[in-house]
């Protein structure tokens, strides 16, 4: 063959081989893509996958009660069905779901109330009960049963499939039941997935739940048909969170772009106004003399150079920072309340700390306690260890501890300034809320929290300040455990030494024993004066260490200015 023929044929195959690659090419749903990338969701492991599952459908219970006011009572039910095979049932009393939304809100991934709003919740990406209806589906063939009703409306039940071609829900079985109900129930049958009464597990799940969410009463009934009951501690539905609008400091180009699409503003001038928290005449004024065009222009004909310029101008000028209406912490009374009664710990300190902002343009806010004693700490083989209890908006995230900055920020305390010593050998829980209007979660699994330089800061300084008091607390004890050990041992032994003495000196024992009890007295009331001389000095060097780490958090909020 010459050269030019062997160039046509190798033309040729390339040609063919192109052509195969274009036929190939092929669309695929977002249902198809979590099909095949369920641990993206969290849905790995057995006992994770379990408790995720439960995680999704309680979350939901709690935002949705929240919303319209409702003291939550939530239902759980684990059935074992076979091996690693369980039939989970939740139920809720919240406002229940129209029959137009019931199937996609259940079976139809990226679908929901919460994804396009600013405001405090636990759900934010609608993905969660319709990720399970998908998990049992394709680990089962089976659909997911829903009972929902809502007040005065006769309840519907109904069985949910989503078919991954199109991400669409497939209704069956949709009937009207003559009974009265209000809320929602799901039941869905799952594969490959276990049940563990473990840190992991959903009991430990619900009993976290239960004290960042104080006003909820939660039942759980596991599969060996044992019940356990937490019992709200707290009769009022925490206000609702105001919806907020985006700051200007955390906006981008591309989300002014997608704004001005929908905006009901005439002039970019009144869609910064309206559209944005903290905006106002002041503002306008100042960004008129940084931007180039003018701000009479219809938002809607924006290009991506003038949205970059309107960012620029945002960047450049002072806003106050984001409302807080957004945010509802649980408050020190509460968390106080709630860890009580379920933790029941010798010594207890909590903190919330006022909102900050991270990222320029989200609302924030660290709530922390320490726990001591009790039924504090984690229990294992080697006896009791520090326990984290992690949460965001007040959700429990048992897992992806390592990569999570709520973690991060506590290993980066020094414990032993505190005088707590071996804190990771301690029988301690600390515990820490992270609210905010948006969670930067690390993934679609909502298990951890990114990096945030404030946010690690917010942490620090709430653990610095509890820390503190918790190790005062600590040392006073461990001082009265060894002066009590002290005077045991000293007692122990006078009558011995008087008997012994007596033999040599022939001076009466009860007279060398009443003067060695004399002596001991007058030795621990020393020990005791000095030991309380040491504990004001530590309290003082404490002391001052809370006043300058809040002098560095004062010079920092300056330089920020
Ligand atoms: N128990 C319930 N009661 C009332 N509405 C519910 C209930 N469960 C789900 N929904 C509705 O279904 C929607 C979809 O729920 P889903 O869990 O899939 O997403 P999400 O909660 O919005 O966000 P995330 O994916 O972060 O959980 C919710 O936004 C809510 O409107
Ligand atoms: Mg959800």
């Amino acid at each position: 063959m010459s050269k030019n023929q062997e160039e046509n044929v190798s033309n040729t195959s390339l040609e063919q081989d192109a052509t195969k690659l274009d036929l190939s090419f092929k669309e695929h749903s977002i249902a198809e893509f979590f099909k095949k990338n369920k641990q993206m969701l969290g849905f790995y492991g057995k006992v994770r996958t379990l408790t995720m599952i439960v995680h999704e459908y309680v979350t939901n219970s709690l935002d949705a009660c929240e919303e319209t006011g409702t003291l939550p009572n939530i239902d759980v039910k684990i059935d074992e069905l076979g091996n690693e095979y369980y039939e989970i049932t939740v139920t809720d009393n919240g406002p229940g779901i129209s029959k137009e939304n019931v199937g996609k809100a259940f079976g139809k991934l990226l679908a929901g109330t919460k994804f396009h709003r600013l405001i405090q919740s636990r759900g934010q990406q609608g993905i969660g009960c319709s990720g399970c209806t998908m998990l049992s589906q394709m680990t089962t063939g089976k659909a997911s049963k829903i009972i929902t009703g809502r007040k005065e409306k006769k309840p519907i039940s109904l069985e949910i499939t989503i078919d991954p071609k199109t991400n669409e829900p497939k209704i069956t079985n949709l009937k009207e039941l003559e009974k009265n109900f209000v809320g929602t129930a799901v039941q869905a049958k799952f594969k490959g997935i276990l049940y563990r009464d473990s840190e992991q597990g959903p009991l430990e799940y619900l009993k976290r739940t239960a004290i960042a969410n104080p006003h909820a009463q939660l039942s759980f009934r596991d599969p060996q048909g044992q019940k356990t009951i937490f019992k709200r501690t707290h009769d009022k539905v925490p206000d609702l969170p105001k919806e907020i609008k985006p700051h200007p400091k955390g906006v981008t180009v591309d989300e002014i772009i997608t704004m001005v699409k929908t905006t009901k503003a005439r002039t970019v001038q009144s869609f910064i106004m309206n559209d944005f928290d903290r905006t106002g005449t002041k503002s306008i004024q100042e960004m008129k003399k940084i931007i180039n065009f003018d701000l009479n222009k219809d938002p809607k004909k924006i290009v991506w150079d003038e949205a970059e310029e309107i960012v620029k101008a945002f960047k450049a000028i002072d806003f106050i920072a984001p409302s807080v209406d957004a945010l509802r912490p649980i408050g020190e009374e509460q968390i106080n309340k709630s860890l009580n009664s379920i933790i029941k710990p010798e010594f207890l300190t909590v903190l919330t700390r006022k909102p900050a902002v991270y990222a320029g343009g989200f609302p924030f806010q660290i709530e922390i306690a320490i726990a001591y004693g009790g039924e504090s700490g984690k229990v294992t083989s080697d006896g009791k260890k520090m326990e984290i209890m992690r949460f965001a908006n007040r959700v429990p995230l048992p897992f992806d501890a390592g990569n999570c900055a709520l973690t991060h920020a506590v290993q980066s305390i020094d414990w032993k300034r505190y005088n707590i010593k071996d804190a990771e050998n301690s029988p301690v829980t600390v515990f820490i809320n992270f609210i905010s209007v948006h969670i930067p979660y690390t993934g679609a699994g909502k298990q951890s929290v990114a990096d945030e330089e404030e946010v690690l800061e917010e942490v620090r300084l709430a653990l610095m300040n509890t820390g503190r008091r918790a190790g005062i607390y600590i040392s006073h004890k461990k001082k009265e455990e060894e002066n009590q050990l002290k005077r045991k041992m000293f007692y122990k032994y006078i009558p011995e030494i008087a008997r012994a003495l007596n033999s040599i000196t022939k001076v009466n024992e009860e007279e060398i024993k009443s003067k060695m009890e004399k002596l001991v007295l007058e030795k621990l009331k020393l020990d005791e004066a000095k030991d309380a001389e040491e504990m004001k000095k530590l309290e003082e060097i404490m002391e001052n260490d809370s006043k300058s780490s809040v002098n560095n958090e004062n010079k920092k909020k300056g330089k920020k200015k």
